[in-house]
């Protein structure tokens, strides 16, 4: 394995793999766990070459978010990716211009709910950026994780409407055994708090299992979920259900696929989750 420090030796060693062989790409903030290696996992199934790019990048935190605290593993993170069978890690110490970026990406009506409405400017860093890692390493693939739901929908967006040759592969969120979804930021909880964060899922299950037992409308489902948040004494960032695709929102579940989002600080810890939510009562009438 080896790991390249700047955008032109990137280049310079997959120069002579391009044609011959096909790269994933897996983009990450680095502290890697089991949910990242679920996306090398499937990376590895999709191209000959994996690229794991560890990079925090600023462009995509607020000012007074947790760019200073994310937690860097770096050593851990190699040990990691070498377990994994990754060929090259790209570890860059700056992907912008001293003088900062002038021209960037801009997300526009993706970005107005869930997440992008409370973190202004987070996805035009995250399509920023992905954007540039693309253009660096050059990948027939990349593979991102279900959790961030909303930035996997924008990434395939902008890979559409820009015409990226590259395609988009979402993975499945990675669960601890109480339903949590595992996280980079799920360290910065107490014991305490990491008991009281299962809930956050489970509020998506009752919505889940009202869903399928024939529940349709969307205010009667959030009201369920907003319950048992309300119950463990968490207060949602937002709690909503939207069409998995475009996001838009929706008042009744009519057959096509919609999901439920949640987001709550929990200590610290901003921690996000989505899931499905199954129709099959509903296709059934
Ligand atoms: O999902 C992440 O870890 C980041 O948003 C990404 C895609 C690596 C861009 O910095």
């Amino acid at each position: 394995m080896r790991i390249a420090k700047t955008p032109v030796e990137m280049r310079e060693v997959l120069a002579p793999q391009r044609g011959r062989k096909t790269i994933a790409l897996v983009p990450t903030m680095g502290c890697l766990h089991e949910g990242h290696l679920s996306l090398i996992r499937k990376a590895r199934t999709l191209a000959d070459l994996v690229v794991v790019s560890i990079y925090v990048n600023p462009m995509q935190f607020g000012p007074n978010e947790d760019m200073d605290a994310y937690p860097r593993t770096v050593d851990a993170d190699v040990a990691a990716c070498e377990a994994e069978g990754v060929n090259y890690i790209f570890h860059p110490e700056g992907l912008y211009p001293e003088d900062g970026a002038k021209v960037t990406l801009a997300v526009t009506e993706l970005a107005d709910c869930l997440c992008g409405k409370h973190r202004p400017g987070h996805f035009d860093g995250v399509a920023t950026v992905v954007n540039i890692l693309f253009n660096i390493v050059q990948p027939d693939v990349a593979v991102f994780g279900e959790k961030d739901w909303q930035q996997l929908a924008i990434i395939r967006c902008m890979v559409s409407d820009l015409h990226m040759p590259v395609e988009i592969i979402g993975e499945p969120t990675v669960r601890e055994a109480d339903g949590l979804a595992m996280s980079s930021r799920n360290r910065y909880m107490t014991a305490n708090e990491r008991n009281v964060s299962r809930w956050i899922h489970a509020s998506l299950q009752v919505m889940n299992d009202a869903c399928r037992g024939g529940e349709t409308q969307v205010s009667t489902l959030l009201a369920r979920g907003r319950n048992c948040l309300e119950q463990h004494g968490i207060v949602p960032e937002y709690m909503e259900i939207r069409e998995a695709d475009s996001l838009a929102s929706i008042e009744r579940l009519n057959g096509t696929p919609a999901r439920a989002f949640v987001a709550a600080k929990i200590g610290n810890a901003r921690l996000i989750d989505n899931i499905a939510l199954e129709t099959s009562a509903l296709e059934r009438t």
